[in-house]
């Protein structure tokens, strides 16, 4: 980029390649947000009940697009819930179909909706396989559940004994570990260069753990994997605008209702959709790598997955702050939008 302190900014549009858009009310909420300023998504499928099949997740796809407001051009690029019962014709048919983008695994029990998830890897090996030769990718939930290990870490603890080994196992699988938080699956992903990458989410590269838990609890910053130090947050931010090929944005946009949020337990995630773009404008600005920011948002995803970038554009523009709203109404309540704690100066031009 030419201009030193530019106030305008035109990229690629770009992609968001981890995101919950829930199902029925909260879809139609949702999903307006996302399909305001991205082109594709790829859907987690975390619902109740999970969508394992191929037919649940085309049901799913035809829901999502039957709730894009009208003249929306966004893709929802379907995934599949693992589980140790998922059959591998299954899998490849929803491949082939064009019907899954990518299959998730979550470790039983790591987070919101996860019960169903994979307790015995080796009971998943079949799928892992057929995948690796299809070449459709494996989004991993990066958390051990073993209660014994502390949840600040659980991500760590996951590459040595979960992620190492099944990439050992089956080298050519393409594997996505998503929404890293630390500085050690930084620098697992910078040494593995063979069919790894990550997504990072745009509250990890702003918020640390004191954000959550000094000078009072804040349930709204309170996502899984949680939010670490302040190392492992500036360790994101390098890897973020540093522009290298294996880091991209997957925003974990979590809507929950506040209801749900505001409880003795509380669900963890965080709404991120309407203003993400405002935000990670803001983060690439401050390190001086705002002309990284399309390669993060809109390039480096695509490449990874084999697809084309988007040949549409979007413009951010920067002036007075930016206006979004505390919360959004749902039908089943309000969303509280994730508040980064300083202004936002860049919009997305309509
Ligand atoms: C996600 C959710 O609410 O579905 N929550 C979160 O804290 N990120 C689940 C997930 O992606 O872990
Ligand atoms: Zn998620």
């Amino acid at each position: 980029m030419s201009d030193r302190n530019p106030t305008r900014l035109t990229i690629r549009r770009p992609d968001d390649w981890h995101l919950h858009l829930r199902d029925g009310a909260m879809l139609e909420a949702v999903l307006p947000h996302t399909a305001a300023h991205f082109g594709r998504a790829i859907v987690m499928p975390n619902l109740v009940p999970p969508v394992v099949t191929a037919a649940q997740a085309a049901a799913y796809r035809d829901r999502i697009q039957a709730a894009l407001p009208e003249g929306a051009r966004f893709t929802p690029l379907m995934t599949l819930y693992l589980t140790e019962e998922t059959d591998p014709a299954d899998v490849a048919r929803a491949h082939a179909a064009g019907i899954a983008t990518a299959v998730k695994l979550y470790p039983a029990g790591a987070t919101t909706n996860s019960a169903s998830g994979v307790r015995d890897f080796d009971k998943v090996r079949a799928v892992l396989e057929t995948m690796a030769e299809i070449g459709l990718p494996l989004c991993v939930h990066g958390e051990v559940t073993d209660p014994a290990i502390d949840i600040f870490d659980r991500e760590a603890v996951f590459i040595d004994r979960v992620l190492h080994p099944i990439r050992k196992k089956v080298p050519d699988l393409k594997v996505v570990m998503e929404h890293v938080t630390t500085q050690d699956a930084v620098d697992y992903v910078r040494d593995h260069h063979k069919n790894l990458a990550a997504t990072i989410t745009t509250h990890h590269l702003i918020i640390n753990r004191n954000h959550i838990l000094a000078g009072g609890i804040r349930p709204h910053f309170y996502c899984l994997p949680v939010a670490k130090r302040e190392t492992h947050r500036v360790a994101l931010v390098e890897a973020a605008v540093s522009g290298d090929k294996r880091f991209f944005l997957g925003t974990d946009s979590a809507p929950h209702t506040d209801a749900n949020k505001l409880l003795p337990c509380g669900c963890a995630g965080i709404f991120s959709a309407p203003n993400t773009m405002s935000c990670l404008a803001e983060v690439f600005e401050a390190t001086g790598r705002l002309d990284k920011l399309e390669a993060f948002a809109s390039l480096n995803g695509p490449r990874f997955y084999g697809l084309p970038a988007s040949d549409e554009t979007i413009t951010l523009v920067k002036g007075a702050p930016v206006a979004y709203p505390a919360q959004i109404e749902t039908g089943v309540g309000p969303v509280t939008v994730f508040e980064p704690g300083f202004p936002l100066h860049w919009r997305v031009e309509a």
